[in-house]
């Protein structure tokens, strides 16, 4: 059916053929007023049954390679309503062979936004190139502690960073299909997912936990998936405070809510009267007939059966038009273009952190490089679980060292024998011990294997190596894996050089490489604190049924208590070094409704070409409440020569140091004096550029 066909079936002739002229406009062409109108008729001709059948998702495919997150919101036939399918979608298009990004962990690290939509792009693209119209993404749930089993799915522990980076991949991907950030909300334990209540406060909820979700539905956003855990009491999935008190009625949310995988619904009526949308992926298990005799007995309103089914035939008749794979390319699919994307993503997301003495990158005068531990040679890609994406190829780390050595004559120790380690070590001009996580020490908790880990340092046989490659070749370069922060304290001090590459993705070997052979300088930044140890982090509990989640975490949190962590939040070095000068901000008493603007010099005062992250941190002189020591509030890249010197404006808007006072169930600015602090990292000894200013207009 081509389109005209399509839109005469569902009623648009005429003016609704024109095709869209706003950059948010409907992929299937049609305005919103013909949306709306279509779903209103269409409303008045359903029955019960047939609404309830689109609110009651099924299963389609439990097959390998179809991933577990293939499901739909059925078609109606008689009516002329499509299918919407769904596919797992956070570091690639789960289902088949696909493009596999380095996890948005990685992504988080490169604090880059114009990436980040482009890789959702890539993503949406192959999304809609294999028939599906939703992609279960962006999760933009807030690290908490980095045990999370998921945490490599996330952006980092900032609402703000998350935010960003969340809505950059929404804008991206609904080029060609619908996002869905997720979990919403306060999902950041795994191994208790299924039953654990979060407890937090109405301002620890608005302040830390929801406003990256906010900005999501902002970009836009069609759907939301809903979590798996309590919040304060309810379900997540049939929580009313989250779904139609905060998300639909105080955000304007336009599009649907689904619920999560397993058991995330438990209760018809609740669910169904929290405004949850859909129940995915078996809407039999409470929707379906179950609903429609709720909506019989009284118990569910008629009202709130229409609200569901309107969000779902809006995001349906928005983004699904009849020949929906036309012109999307399967040969595009991990083309060429779509590596180099994934290989500069995870250059980009490489956090370069310790680096004495010159170790990197490696130059010249390396002739023999060993390459030692299990890490080295896998295709090291991220969890197992929803997740999973199949890469038509993956580059190991040793394979793409081996690609880039030219002359330098590499050698390959798994690191089991620390004698043969010792030996190889000792006869080599540099070595790189590869150690970190895999699959198994962490992931989505599915039961057999991953989940939260518990233990943040390096498995021991992993330390031993390090220990003794370190102990006979001063130049020891440690190159970590992983979803999240690595406690490293019992050989950090022992190696001139450690860089994590995270879960680098399919051309994660290339990228790392490039980066040790300093073909691409680095220029990622933690986004989350590494802890000395886990003592210096809130608790982490995944066994209670009820976890209490307090308003400080991560770098807040440490600044509080005044503790100073192994790397702290925003730090990251490069090749190269920068200096800033000259802070100025455009006013230093902005009204309410103006923007502050902070600019600032940024000098490349190194030898090589680079990239800088900058960043602007808020902190509250004389504040009558409890706030933290500072917020992140702004960031920008900037990309220098050798002895450039560029300006980089950072732009806040009041409204954005606003608090949230529960008491008054109300966001508010309070009339203080604010610090403005510039800078490379969270660390206070990079904040020295600072400067004040006030709010006025209150
Ligand atoms: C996960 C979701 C995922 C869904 C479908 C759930 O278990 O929590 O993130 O989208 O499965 O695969």
């Amino acid at each position: 059916m081509d389109r005209r066909n399509f839109l005469a079936t569902i009623g648009m002739t005429g003016a609704a053929l024109a095709l869209p002229s706003r950059a948010n406009a409907a992929l299937t062409g049609l305005s919103d007023s013909e949306i709306e109108s279509r779903v209103m008729e269409l409303l008045a001709r359903m029955t019960l049954e047939e609404k309830v059948d689109q609110m009651s998702g099924r299963l389609l495919s439990l097959s390998p390679g179809h991933g577990l997150s293939f499901g739909e919101s059925p078609a109606n036939t008689r009516l002329g309503i499509p299918a919407m399918i769904t596919l797992g979608a956070s570091r690639g298009a789960g289902m088949g062979r696909a493009t596999v990004f380095p996890v948005s962990m990685c992504r988080g690290a490169s604090w880059d936004r114009a990436l980040e939509e482009r890789i959702g792009e890539v993503i949406g693209y192959e999304t809609r190139a294999k028939g599906c119209h939703t992609l279960l993404g962006p999760c933009v749930n807030l690290l908490r502690h980095p045990s999370w089993g998921r945490a490599q799915e996330t952006y980092g522990e900032d609402p703000l960073l998350l935010g960003v980076l969340g809505a950059a991949h929404v804008i991206g991907a609904q080029k060609h299909v619908m996002a869905c950030p997720k979990h919403f909300a306060g999902n950041s334990i795994d191994d208790s997912r299924f039953f654990v209540n979060i407890v937090m406060d109405e301002r620890t909820l608005r302040e830390i936990y929801l406003p990256h979700f906010k900005r999501c539905v902002d970009a836009g956003a069609a759907t939301i998936m809903s979590a798996y855990n309590h919040l304060n009491g309810a379900l997540c999935g049939q929580n009313p405070h989250l779904i139609t008190e905060i998300l639909k009625r105080e955000w304007g949310f336009q599009g649907l809510v689904m619920s999560d995988w397993t058991n995330a619904v438990d209760d018809t009526v609740a669910a169904a009267n929290a405004g949850l949308n859909l129940e995915m992926p078996d809407g039999k298990a409470h929707y379906g007939k179950k609903l429609a005799e709720a909506v019989r007995a009284g118990k569910v309103l008629q009202k709130n059966i229409d609200e569901s089914v309107t969000r779902i035939l809006r995001q349906k008749f928005k983004f699904i038009t009849p020949d929906f794979r036309k012109g999307y390319d399967q040969d595009r699919i991990a083309d060429k273009d779509a590596a180099s994307l994934a290989r500069q993503a995870a250059v980009k997301g490489m956090v370069l952190l310790k680096n004495r003495d010159g170790a990197l990158p490696l130059d010249a005068g390396v002739k023999g490089l060993a390459v030692m531990g299990e890490l080295a040679a896998k295709k090291n890609l991220g969890d197992l679980g929803s997740s999973f994406v199949l890469p038509p190829y993956a580059v190991s780390a040793l394979e793409g060292i081996r690609r880039r050595a030219g002359a330098v004559k590499v050698e390959y120790c798994r690191g089991k024998n620390l004698g043969e380690a010792e030996r190889i070590a000792r006869s080599v001009d540099a070595v790189v011990v590869f150690a970190g996580c895999t699959w198994r020490d962490e992931g989505e908790h599915l039961g057999y294997w991953g989940g939260d880990r518990l233990n943040l340092e390096l498995h021991p046989g992993e330390t031993a190596l390090i220990k003794a490659a370190a102990r006979a070749n001063p130049r020891c370069i440690v190159v970590l894996e992983g979803g999240s922060a690595i406690v490293m304290e019992a050989w950090k001090d022992m190696v001139p050089a450690i860089a994590m590459a995270w879960y680098p993705g399919m051309e994660g070997g290339n990228a790392i490489a490039e980066v040790l052979f300093g073909d691409q300088n680095p220029s990622g930044k933690l986004p989350m604190v590494f802890p000395k140890s886990a003592d210096q982090l809130v608790p982490f509990d995944p066994v209670s049924k009820t976890v209490k989640y307090g308003y400080y975490h991560g770098y807040r949190w440490m600044d509080k208590k005044n503790i100073e962590p192994a790397f702290p939040f925003g730090f990251g070095l490069s090749y190269t070094s920068y200096k800033y000068s000259k802070l100025r901000l455009n006013k230093n008493s902005v009204d309410r409704d103006d923007k502050l603007v902070a600019q600032v010099d940024v000098t490349n005062i190194g030898a090589r070409a680079g990239e800088e992250i900058v960043q602007l941190y808020i902190g509250y002189n004389g504040t009558k409440i409890d706030r933290p020591v500072k917020d992140l509030k702004a960031f920008g890249r900037v990309a220098l020569d050798p002895g450039q010197t560029r300006t980089v404006s950072l732009e806040l808007s009041p409204q954005e140091l606003a608090w949230f006072n529960p008491e008054k169930g109300a966001w508010q600015i309070e009339d203080i004096e604010y610090l403005a602090m510039v800078g490379p990292s969270s660390k206070a000894e990079d904040l020295k550029l600072s400067d004040k200013f006030r709010i006025i207009g209150i």
